[in-house]
């Protein structure tokens, strides 16, 4: 791996000669090897990989613009769930570092045949592989690849458990829409709405999101927003139409019913009745309030097109955001397992 310490602008964009002293000291400072979750991470330790997502903003939105640092290094997608945003992303940010990458989902490979995804993992690190990203329906999944190998390990996404790279762009986004770039969030409100129950990205918000100051309201019906809850430090509410004028952003999520055994409310149409983010809803917030949706969006159940497609709605930024984002927990992670 080229040293973390001598890459230059220059590198990344052609244009300019100054060192990244930013990323220099954070990749010494860096000494995790993997992120499975925001939980276990300090506010500290968030604004560094937002910070450093920060630095690659320019060679994240650039087809053009590629930096080396982690040339002659190879990242394994591993996506046992299906994906879109994430793994095309993950792909993206891997190559715009100038790593190698392969890409493994469940159908096609031996995990169909019953092979275990410790055993896959510790095959693919057999191969030189010195990171993995991996995808999997089952939480915790995350953690036990991350124990059972010496690569650096991103959680894509396990079960309803966590999605930290979420997470840190949505919190990336957020924050920059809002203009906080020193990302203290102290004297914000955001509400996620929806399928909080079911949600790993909601989770991973909650914990983002409060550690760096931001009040978060939990909004649902009580099947899908449970007072246990509360032991994560946020409010909850059933009435979206009373909590929405406080809101400095709103999370719009999914309702997941892949991850449910049966029906939280009588009826998509009474869900979105009571829960769903119509135009006329979309007014009643703040003057600058922003919407947000991890995607996929289910449009006119828990989003309304036109608000999806409105002015106030940051949600394409989240997609761009995320590649900076990836960009900085790949070249982050690989950097601690070089030391
Ligand atoms: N937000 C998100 O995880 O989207 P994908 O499922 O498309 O990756």
């Amino acid at each position: 791996m080229p040293s973390t310490l001598t890459e230059t602008k220059a590198d990344m964009t052609g244009t300019d000669t100054h060192s990244t002293d930013l990323l220099h000291t954070a990749a010494k400072q860096w000494a995790y090897r993997y992120i499975v979750d925001l939980e276990s991470l300090s506010a500290e330790q968030i604004r560094t990989l937002l910070r450093v997502a920060d630095d690659f903003r320019d060679a994240s939105t650039r087809s053009g613009a590629k930096s080396s640092l982690l040339r002659g290094r190879v990242v394994a997608n591993l996506f046992f769930e299906d994906s879109t945003r994430t793994r095309s992303s993950f792909e993206l940010a891997a190559q715009r570092l100038s790593a190698d990458v392969i890409n493994l989902t469940g159908k096609g490979s031996s995990v169909s045949k019953g092979e275990t995804i410790v055993d896959t993992a510790r095959n693919i690190e057999a191969m030189g592989v010195d990171a993995i990203v991996v995808r999997h329906g089952a939480s915790g999944s995350a953690r036990l690849i991350a124990e059972s190998v010496r690569c650096a390990v991103l959680n894509a996404g396990d079960g309803s458990h966590e999605h930290p790279t979420q997470g840190l762009l949505d919190t990336h986004t957020l924050a920059r829409a809002l203009d906080r770039l020193d990302y203290d969030l102290a004297g914000l409100t955001v509400g996620i709405v929806g399928d909080n129950l079911n949600s790993r990205v909601a989770r991973s918000n909650i914990h983002a999101l409060t550690k760096l100051g931001a009040k978060v309201i939990c909004i649902g019906p009580p099947t899908l927003v449970p007072s246990g809850f509360r032991a994560l430090g946020v409010e909850l509410s059933h009435d979206l139409d009373a909590v929405l004028p406080r809101l400095d952003a709103i999370n719009m999520l999914r309702i997941q019913f892949e991850r449910m055994s049966e029906a939280p409310f009588p009826s998509v149409r009474e869900y979105t009745h009571f829960f769903g983010l119509s135009e006329e809803r979309a007014a009643k917030m703040k003057p600058g309030a922003i919407v947000m949706h991890p995607g996929p969006i289910n449009r006119g159940v828990e989003l309304a097109a036109a608000v999806a497609d409105g002015d106030r709605s940051v949600i394409l930024k989240q997609v761009t955001s995320g590649l900076a984002v990836r960009m900085a927990a790949l070249y982050l992670c690989v950097s601690a397992i070089t030391k």
